[in-house]
């Protein structure tokens, strides 16, 4: 949720700012702006509601000049997203400006505050009472940027990550972050400063994460200095990046989520690789080794996550229950964080982010950390905050994922979790080794099968034609396909604002039954696994209403065939894998049904890709 770039060197600062927004355009793109401060010292800034195109369009007739600025592109929380709203904001003297990602709980407080004194504002934001404030400290007492930034931060409640420039100050950029994310790239002569590193891979592969509560200054010809708000220096340490540019352009396709999804047969080769022999005897997950008897003993593991993460962990549930024989609970994490969950000796927490920086996804491990569970993360975004917040886990490793829509991150978690699943249920002996065997070598196969469903994109993208003006669409699947379901539905209405809803199947006939009719599109996921013939009966239940039926179904399937009005073939599997394969059809469906009616796919309304807000 918005994204913040900043740059301070001997570079124009406009050209690397306005790619990096570009590049973080996928958190946030309902306004954006830039500050910059020119080489007569002018501190300048231009701000336009809409995408990162409106803004260069209306900056490119100004003064764009300065080795030094920092830019935004916003997701609105507190202000509709105009002009005025859009960051960087002003101080009151517009000697300061500054950028935030995240939310100012107390800002009603701080504002009524600082009105009292006099002070007007210029927009509806939580932000804008920050730099105000910090403007107010630098002069009433009398101190620097960073000081009077260390002050204001003890004052404010809620999560930021902010930039901040000031025209007395031309070589300083001051940032600081707490529960929202922010990287400084360390080049030659130069910083880079950003909400995760891909606006900075192609300048450096030098960076720190800022931790929470760490102010970081950067300024010209000194080395990065990190304090903390009580102003104790803390040693930064640097990472080496491990993304490549080529992972952050389209290469080709129209649009990073077709990227995405034709990327998966390699995203989910490189998440197998090394962590399967080559014999296929052997999983190994380095957190779960290092961590065996914890699992082995574990009484129960609950699952947290959001959206499409959460979906993942529906199909955990089973793959964790079927192959390990450990109850397993799934918890939206936003919904667990304020309950008072039970956590037992012996429980374990699992939490699955994309991004990793999910604000739900992370009160929920900071709340079952404080009731002493053990916590597992499976994140894709290296450096993120949620694997450095969890005591052990699992990176997907699939690459940057900057479609909005999760595709190839979905593919790479449920992936995650087999693995995960096989090599507890190895160790605890709940598996066979015949099944075992079985199942890892479905599963080193499983890109190869999807790279065979992927061919039928040409065959899916006609068959979405028809179903372009379909106001509803109900997606249906049972067992492990039930989760694959409502992922189904999620991806369409997401990109395509159409109505779906997935259902188990079975559920069907307990009152959703009632929506169907001629002009209502099921998808059903009738793969051939253990419950294949009753989902055929709710797929009869829906054809005897009328119902318009595109069915999932294994290579050589003739029975649904005959039922449904269309069928989309897809390799057969392991049932506990079905999920993986059946999910790319529907991704590609819902993608083409997006394309058909103009959507804009990669950034669709009102959403972003990072939710780092609660
Ligand atoms: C949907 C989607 C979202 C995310 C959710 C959690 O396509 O991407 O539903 O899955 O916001 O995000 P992460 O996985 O980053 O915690």
């Amino acid at each position: 949720m918005c994204g913040i770039v900043g740059y301070l060197g001997c570079r124009d600062a406009y050209p690397v700012l306005i790619k990096g927004l570009h590049r973080l355009e996928y958190r946030g793109y309902d306004s954006a702006g830039i500050a910059l401060i020119s080489g007569d010292n002018e501190l300048n800034v231009y701000k336009s509601k809409g995408k990162v195109a409106d803004l260069e369009r209306f900056a490119e007739s100004k003064d764009i000049s300065g080795n030094i600025g920092i830019a935004h592109t916003r997701w609105a929380t507190h202000g509709e997203p105009n002009d005025a709203n859009a960051h960087p904001h002003y101080s009151q003297s517009r000697s300061l400006a500054l950028i935030h990602n995240g939310i100012i709980e107390n800002y009603t407080s701080l504002r009524a505050e600082m009105e009292s004194k006099g002070f007007t504002f210029r927009s509806n934001t939580d932000t804008e009472v920050i730099v105000y404030l910090v403007e107010y400290i630098m002069q009433t007492n009398r101190v620097d940027l960073c000081t009077a930034v260390q002050l204001a931060l003890h004052q404010v409640v809620g999560a930021y990550a902010i930039a901040l420039i000031s025209k007395e100050n031309p070589d300083e950029i001051i940032a600081a972050r707490k529960s929202s994310p922010l990287v400084v790239g360390i080049g030659e002569d130069e910083f880079f400063l950003a909400s995760d590193a891909t606006p900075i891979v192609e300048y450096t592969d030098r960076v720190v994460y800022l931790n929470d509560e760490e102010i970081a200054i950067l300024r010209r010809g000194e080395a990065l200095k990190v304090l903390n708000l009580n102003n104790v220096e803390i040693t930064p340490e640097i990472k080496k990046l491990a993304v490549n540019l080529s992972q952050l352009e389209k290469g080709g396709f129209p649009h990073f989520m077709l990227k995405e999804i034709h990327e998966q047969p390699r995203t989910l080769q490189n998440c197998i690789r090394g962590r399967i022999n080559m014999e296929g005897t052997n999983v190994v997950l380095s957190g779960v080794i290092d961590n065996r008897e914890k699992f082995l003993q574990a009484k129960r593991i609950i699952i947290v996550a959001c959206g499409t993460s959460w979906h993942a962990a529906l199909i955990g549930e089973h793959l964790i229950e079927d192959l390990c024989r450990i109850p397993v609970e799934v918890e939206y994490a936003s919904e667990f964080r304020y309950r008072n969950p039970v956590i037992l000796p012996g429980d374990i927490v699992i939490a699955i982010s994309q991004s990793g920086e999910t604000a739900d996804t992370l009160a929920a491990i900071e709340l079952a950390k404080s009731k002493g569970a053990f916590i597992y993360g499976i994140c894709n975004a290296v450096g993120s905050s949620i694997p450095r917040a969890t005591h052990s886990g699992s990176y997907i490793h699939v690459g940057p994922e900057i479609g909005v829509a999760s595709t190839k991150a979905f593919t790479g978690q449920v992936t995650v979790l087999s693995m995960l699943a096989l090599s507890i249920a190895r160790q605890k002996d709940t598996i066979d080794v015949d099944t075992f065997t079985r199942l890892v070598k479905e599963l080193q196969d499983i890109p190869n099968k999807i790279a065979k469903v992927l061919e039928q994109a040409e065959a899916i993208r006609d068959l979405s034609k028809t179903f372009t003006y379909a106001h509803n669409f109900i997606y249906l699947g049972r067992g492990y396909n039930y989760p694959a379901a409502l992922e189904g539905a999620l991806k369409l209405k997401e990109i395509s604002y159409i109505h779906a809803e997935g259902y188990p199947a079975a559920e069907m006939k307990h009152g959703p039954i009632a929506l169907i009719d001629a002009e209502m599109p099921v998808v059903a996921i009738a793969t051939t696994d253990s419950i294949y013939e009753k989902t055929i009966s709710n797929i009869q239940e829906i054809k005897a209403r009328k119902g318009k039926v595109i069915a999932i179904v294994s290579e050589g399937d003739e029975t649904v065939h005959n039922i449904a009005d269309y069928c989309i073939e897809v390799p057969r599997t392991a049932e506990p894998l079905t999920p993986i394969v059946a999910s790319i059809p529907l991704q590609l469906l819902a993608y083409y049904i997006a394309v058909n009616k103009g959507r804009d796919v990669d950034q669709p309304r009102n959403l972003a890709k990072s939710v780092t807000v609660e």
